[in-house]
């Protein structure tokens, strides 16, 4: 059973909600003009960010911009690996400006950027783990992107079909447990087509399942320290199997932002050195 899971800090980057709004729909979550409740918003983000520092982890902040409204969901700006940023190329014209002020960010914190030349979601799509990266397609980030990842990182990349709009980022349906031996993930099977269900099976047989309710519920849009994992506490029956498994769920609620389709992981981009 249970045996005891060691967690590894992490460094994290953030965006705060202070300009979160939904003002236009672009996945099945989102409603044109949907009341925000920016306060309610901004108490739940800060919380996010008490449990990672409560648990050793080091967060950095970008400023936010007024006009871009989802700039909160940090996790879409880069795939940063062992200090090198492969950064973002948005699908809706929306939020294409975003990728200007979080290479800015990067720049001045020391790191070179590298813009993709195709459809790039950073880590909505992108999941280091085990000697891969994952690589979600089929609503935002593009084949020929996984190709560009796997060109800049020199590490297999594995293109997986997202087939449910609702779970239209990688990071909607599957999140990395742990990497290096231990390297395992968490997903939600029919998120992906059977073709990439299989190459999932294969790759990681001893894999956490997830219910149809655990994903609705942001379940798989979680954050996990190698122990921790920081997840929706709606997603009961995920938590239960993790605790299984050895993990230790600390629960966070970012219901306000599910009106926009994100949650925990999006709202996190994690900086590896
Ligand atoms: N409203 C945003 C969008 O549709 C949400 C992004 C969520 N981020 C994520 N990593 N899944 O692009």
């Amino acid at each position: 059973m249970s045996h005891s899971r060691v967690p590894r800090p992490r460094r994290f980057l953030v965006c705060e909600p202070r300009h979160f709004a939904v003002q236009y729909a672009i996945n099945p979550w989102m409603h044109q003009d949907t009341q925000v409740d920016v306060d309610l918003a901004q108490g739940q983000w800060a919380e996010l960010i008490r449990a990672y520092r409560a648990h050793d982890h080091v967060v950095d902040s970008v400023e936010p911009v007024a006009g871009l409204p989802d700039m909160v969901f940090a996790a879409n700006s880069a795939l940063v690996v062992a200090g090198r940023v492969f950064g973002s190329l948005f699908h809706a014209p929306q939020r294409r400006p975003e990728s200007t002020a979080y290479e800015t960010w990067f720049k001045g914190a020391g790191f070179d950027v590298h813009r993709p030349e195709s459809v790039c979601e950073g880590e909505g799509d992108l999941v280091p783990v085990g000697g891969y990266v994952l690589a979600g397609t089929g609503f935002r980030t593009t084949r020929a992107a996984h190709q560009e990842v796997q060109e800049f990182f020199g590490v297999p990349t594995v293109s997986l079909q997202l087939v449910d709009p609702y779970f239209y980022h990688l990071d909607t349906a599957l999140f990395a447990l742990d990497d290096g031996p231990e390297a395992n993930i968490a997903y939600y099977p029919e998120a992906f087509s059977p073709g990439s269900r299989e190459v999932l099976r294969r790759l990681f047989p001893d894999a956490v399942i997830a219910t149809h309710e655990d994903a609705m519920a942001f379940g798989l849009n979680s954050v996990s320290d190698g122990r921790h994992v920081f997840i929706s506490p709606r997603a009961e029956a995920l938590a239960g199997r993790l605790s299984r498994h050895g993990y230790v769920p600390v629960p966070v609620d970012l219901s306000e932002f599910h009106k926009a389709g994100g949650g925990i992981k999006c709202c996190t981009q994690e900086i590896r050195s």
